[in-house]
C-alpha cells in the first residue's frame, strides 16, 4: 500500500504568534480532502514569515516523505512577504507554469493577483507549491492546476494519486494511464 503524505504549511507572522486563527491551513486540507481518493496523510505546519524557518520546514517535509507540499502566504510584495524565496531555495527546479495558471486564473476574481510572487517547483520527489494566504484564493488556485499534479507526481516518481472526478479531474497523458493500469 502506498503510504501517501501531504505537507500543509501556514506561513504567517501573525497566525503563527496567535494574533488570528489559522484559516488556510485547514482550507487547504479541506481542499485535499476532497480532491483524493486516495488515504493519505497530512503533515501541517504553522509558521512565520522567516525565510530560514520556512526553508527548514519545507526540507523537514520533504525529508518526511511528503509528495506534496502546499504552502500559504507570504507571497505578495510586503517586506516580510519571502515564502517564494525559500521555495526557490530549495528546489531542484521550478516549473513556472503552475504560477502562471494560478495567477492567470486569479486575475478573473482580483486584479491583486498580480501582487502575488507564488512559485512551483520540485524538490527530490516533492512537489511543492505557493498559494496566497487569503484562504478563498486557496480554492481558486488549487482548481486551476491540481489537473496537472498527479501526472507531475508521477514523473517524480512518487506515489499515483487518484482523484475525486466529480470534484477535480486529474488528466495523465494516455499512455501514463496505461502504465499504471497495467
Ligand atoms: N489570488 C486569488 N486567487 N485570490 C485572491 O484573493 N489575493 C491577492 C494575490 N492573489 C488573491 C490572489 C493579493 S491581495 C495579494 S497581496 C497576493 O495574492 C499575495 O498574498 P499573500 O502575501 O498573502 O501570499
Amino acid at each position: 500500500m502506498q503510504n501517501i503524505k501531504i505537507g500543509f504549511v501556514t506561513i504567517s507572522d501573525r497566525a503563527s504568534s496567535g494574533v488570528y486563527q489559522d484559516l488556510g491551513g485547514p482550507a487547504m486540507q479541506e481542499w485535499i480532502k476532497q480532491a483524493l481518493n486516495n488515504n493519505w496523510q497530512a503533515v501541517s505546519k504553522l509558521i512565520p514569515d522567516e525565510q530560514s524557518v520556512i526553508e527548514q520546514t519545507l526540507i523537514e517535509l520533504v525529508d518526511h516523505g511528503c509528495c506534496l507540499i502546499l504552502t500559504t502566504g507570504g507571497t505578495g510584495p510586503a517586506k516580510r512577504d519571502v515564502t517564494p524565496e525559500a521555495t526557490i531555495a530549495v528546489c531542484d527546479k521550478l516549473l513556472d507554469g503552475f504560477a502562471e495558471q494560478m495567477r492567470a486564473v486569479s486575475l478573473k476574481y482580483v486584479p491583486t493577483a498580480i501582487l502575488s510572487r507564488q512559485v512551483a517547483g520540485i524538490r527530490g520527489t516533492c512537489l511543492i507549491i505557493n498559494l496566497p494566504g487569503k484562504p478563498s484564493a486557496i480554492g481558486e488556485c488549487l482548481e486551476a492546476v491540481f489537473p496537472a499534479v498527479p501526472y507531475c507526481i508521477d514523473l517524480i516518481e512518487g506515489p499515483f494519486l487518484e482523484t475525486n472526478e466529480a470534484f477535480v479531474k486529474a488528466f495523465r497523458p494516455k499512455h501514463a494511464k496505461q502504465k499504471a493500469d497495467a
